[in-house]
């Protein structure tokens, strides 16, 4: 079987304008490095600074990369009208804060207009996106958490922010997401990508059947695969929920997630998001849950124990038999005679797409191996990281979609 060629469309940055506000945090010296990448991309770049980062980078740095002198205060008599703060965001494609403080985001949610940068947020016209990056005590405080609420009630896209290590040598939530990782949450921010417009639900992860309230049984999912499609769907242009079981993954940039525990608890959580344009059912969710978990943590008197397991509804085949059901895709793993259980289960399940990979190639590693089997036949992806695969899958599932 010949390798599937496909590229994966993304959406061009090329004379795309970007203004790029930077606020004061640490991360500001990670702005310069997204500023390059944008201009590689073919973006043209307008930097706009609060006075907290010019603390942090010189205006210097984002001029000398952007091939612009930044805009840094309201109050510029050189700049023409003086009215930059009303006009750059007249032609804009996306204004993005990178990085946006607790402060910045704050004073967003409030409608402040008291510096060039707010007040260009303010008086926009074009798409808004920023990049949280802070303390994670910061971000867990309950001011940031109801800024949060309102700036996205107000449209506003929030990319991240990554967990890990913090500059102040703490460990948590709050890192702004690295710059790669910006540039592709920007395709689908910017729209035009091949499944833009399109609604697209995804499973991923384990599930976990309880057996009393400290037990239960689950698999190996990593999940990395159904992130991977999820970011790729959103590259691409389309809104994505994910519903995932557990895992310790970052949210794709933005990606909605959900999280769910049992079979059951994802099976209600994908028909309450329904209707959607594709469903792509990566999860590994458990063929039987204990029939009655018991309520209280079950003692050890019996040499041996018996538990009931009864079979949980096929959240997939359920979904692929809706009378508007949408484009559903399924995942097989197997471990072994892929080819034929893959289109066997392509067939009972009734779906128009299916991704087929032998389970001990796949499960918990960063790479795979993949066959995707669809009415014209089988087409195999040969082995490469799971990011590009599923930016393949969703190339290829967009063909047939469109
Ligand atoms: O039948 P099998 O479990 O092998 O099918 C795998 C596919 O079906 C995967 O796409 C998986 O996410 C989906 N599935 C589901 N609900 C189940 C079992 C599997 O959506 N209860």
């Amino acid at each position: 079987m010949p390798p599937l060629l496909l590229k994966a469309e993304t959406v061009s940055l090329a004379r795309k304008k970007i203004l790029l506000g930077v606020t004061g945090g640490i991360a500001a010296y990670k702005a310069a490095e997204l500023c390059r990448l944008l201009v590689k991309a073919g973006a043209d770049v307008q930097v706009v600074m609060t006075a907290a980062a010019q603390q942090f980078v010189t205006p210097l740095t984002f001029q000398a990369l952007s091939g612009k002198p930044v805009l840094t205060s309201l109050w510029d008599a050189a700049s023409g009208d003086g009215m930059e703060h009303i006009h750059l965001s007249r032609n804009a494609d996306l204004l993005l804060v990178a990085p946006a403080s607790a402060d910045f985001l704050a004073r967003l949610a409030q409608g402040r207009a008291d510096d060039a940068l707010s007040t260009l947020c303010l008086a926009r016209a074009c798409k808004l996106a920023v990049a949280p990056a802070m303390n994670h005590e910061m971000w867990a405080a309950p001011p940031t958490r109801r800024n949060l609420g309102q700036l996205q009630a107000d449209g506003v896209q929030v990319l991240g922010p990554a967990a890990g290590e913090q500059a102040c040598g703490e460990v948590g939530l709050g890192r702004m997401l690295e710059p790669v990782d910006i540039m592709s949450a920007l395709s689908g921010l910017l729209g035009g990508g091949a499944l833009a417009g399109r609604r697209v639900l995804v499973t991923a992860g384990p599930t976990f059947e309880p057996i009393d309230p400290v037990r239960g049984l689950t698999n190996l999912s990593s999940g990395k695969m159904g992130y991977a499609v999820a970011r790729a769907a959103a590259e691409a242009g389309a809104e994505v929920c994910l519903v995932s079981g557990a895992t310790c993954l970052a949210t794709p940039a933005g990606v909605r997630r959900i999280d769910v525990q049992s079979a059951a608890d994802m099976h209600r959580a994908v028909l309450a998001e329904l209707p959607c344009d594709v469903f792509i059912a990566v999860a590994a969710v458990a063929d039987y849950r204990v029939d009655a978990a018991a309520a209280q943590k079950i003692k050890k008197t019996a040499d041996d124990l018996t538990l009931r397991l009864v079979a949980n509804p096929d959240i997939l085949a359920e979904v692929a038999a809706l009378p508007d059901a949408p484009f559903c895709v399924g995942f097989a793993a197997e471990t072994e005679q892929l080819a034929e259980f893959a289109e066997a289960k392509r067939l009972r399940k009734k779906l128009p797409l299916l991704v087929g990979n032998l389970a001990q190639d796949t499960l918990g590693q960063d790479a795979a191996e993949l066959v995707l089997f669809d009415n014209q036949g089988q087409h195999r992806l040969p082995r490469a990281d799971k990011l590009t695969q599923a930016r393949n899958l969703i190339a290829h599932l967009a063909n047939q979609l469109n």
